[in-house]
């Protein structure tokens, strides 16, 4: 599939930088509309794997209502989007990507569309204790985190996605919000309830099927 996805670059390249120039049009603290998301979203493709219209839009919301540093876990779609809306600010934007041919696709696309201001760290899967989770560098400098976009890694690995808060706690802002994808599964589901071991949560569940949540500190 590799193959495949460098002889389509230069086309979705190009349809991404179209979607970026419709972005960079809009007022700064406008939500997208529901065509932007569908334009990226199409741009892009990547079904399957994509984040969906209405956690797209969720997400676009509040990276415009929010303030302060941006945590993506799993990249992808949602890294365009927030690019894209991050773009002429000053905001600190850091993704974590286990899998190195993903990110290297990604960087190769970040790079085509001049998004220097996007911090895609290739992170491999680690053992914590009792779970895996991204192994964060030791000299990555990171403000206090106002958002999270949760849509990795992916639940196949041990804990999935659990590992977000006992590994990142001191550097969630007190006000910070998780958004969580796929929160119709029981998997997800789990993750929110383990983690009010750890820190009291309270987790609403948005979607027409609470596909997924907004997840804040009590
Ligand atoms: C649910 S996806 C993340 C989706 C991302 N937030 C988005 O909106 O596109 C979780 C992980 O799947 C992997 N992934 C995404 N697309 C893939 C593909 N086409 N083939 C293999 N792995 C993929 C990446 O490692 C990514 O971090």
């Amino acid at each position: 599939m590799n193959w495949l996805r460098d002889r389509l670059f230069p086309i979705k390249a190009t349809l991404l930088s179209k979607v970026a120039v419709r972005f960079s049009g809009r007022r700064s603290n406008r939500a997208p509309s529901g065509l932007d998301i569908l334009l990226l979203a199409l741009a892009w493709g990547n079904l399957g794997y994509a984040a969906g219209l209405s956690y797209l839009r969720h997400v676009g919301g509040h990276v415009v209502r929010s303030q302060g540093a941006i945590l993506e876990c799993g990249s992808g779609a949602t890294t365009l989007l927030v690019a894209m809306l991050c773009r002429s600010t000053d905001r600190q934007f850091i993704v974590l990507e286990h899998n190195k041919t993903w990110h290297d696709h990604l960087q190769r696309i970040l790079d085509y569309l001049g998004f220097s201001h996007v911090t895609l760290i290739h992170a491999p899967l680690v053992d914590y204790e009792g779970y895996r989770w991204y192994r964060i560098p030791r000299d990555l400098l990171i403000d206090k985190i106002a958002l999270v976009v949760c849509d990795g890694p992916p639940s196949s690995n041990p804990g999935g996605r659990y590992g977000l808060l006992p590994t990142m706690i001191d550097h969630l802002a007190g006000d910070c919000t998780i958004l969580m994808d796929d929160t119709h599964r029981r998997a997800e589901q789990h993750i929110i309830d383990a983690w009010t071991e750890c820190r009291c949560v309270k987790a609403s569940r948005i979607g027409r099927f609470g596909t997924h949540a907004e997840v804040v500190f009590c």
